[in-house]
């Protein structure tokens, strides 16, 4: 007997398992219990000036859907949408703002929720662009750092993990648009472009 899974090849169940997702990197679970302790640390740090949370998209959604729900203060949510061009597994570190903050970042609170940092460019380029909106403070959280690939002096306050220096999807992290929606973190294991 057939079931609609077995018919559906892009099912959920199934994504896990295709030929270029490789072995899991961060697992659901150890996603969601840092992400608890990164609220409950923002939750404290900001107890006295709730953030405005600034999402870059795409890579980001999932990490501040479930970031933005374990910080237990009426924070802000923003996004932001940037492109760097690249291929689709390297950065070039020049970036193109592709939507912009609807809201003033002057006196607020601004903790911007990033999906990884490599070469840190993206980031370098975005505190400097945000900075120069004289918000009150400026942090930065980052879901994943990769080791030894900062081609430039950050400072981030939140950091979730530290992984290898290799190419990784799911849980918002693309390649070519694709595997966005793993559940959780996995080497990619297709041909690199
Ligand atoms: P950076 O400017 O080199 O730090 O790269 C930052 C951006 O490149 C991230 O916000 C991601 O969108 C993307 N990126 C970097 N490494 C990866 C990866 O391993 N998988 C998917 N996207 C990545
Ligand atoms: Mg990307």
């Amino acid at each position: 007997m057939t079931t609609v899974e077995d018919e559906a090849p892009g099912h959920p169940e199934r994504l896990e398992q295709g030929p270029d997702v490789g072995r899991v990197i961060v697992s659901e679970a150890d996603l969601q219990a840092r992400i608890l302790e990164l609220g409950r640390r923002i939750t404290a740090d900001y107890a006295d000036h709730p953030p405005l949370l600034v999402g870059v998209l795409k890579g980001a959604f999932m990490f501040m859907s479930d970031l933005s729900r374990a910080i237990s203060l009426p924070a802000e949510v923003d996004f932001m949408a940037v492109s760097s061009y690249g291929s689709a597994t390297r950065t070039s570190g020049v970036v193109r703002i592709v939507k912009d903050l609807d809201v003033d970042l002057a006196d607020r609170h601004v903790l911007v929720v990033e999906d990884i940092v490599d070469s840190g460019l993206t980031l370098n380029y975005l505190q400097r662009y945000l900075l120069a909106r004289s918000p009150a403070s400026l942090e930065v959280c980052a879901l994943l750092v990769k080791d030894g690939q900062q081609r430039t002096e950050l400072d981030l306050r939140y950091v979730g993990f530290h992984i290898p220096a290799e190419f990784v999807v799911g849980y918002g992290l693309d390649v070519n648009e694709r595997l966005r929606n793993l559940k959780a973190i996995h080497a990619y294991a297709g041909d690199s472009t």
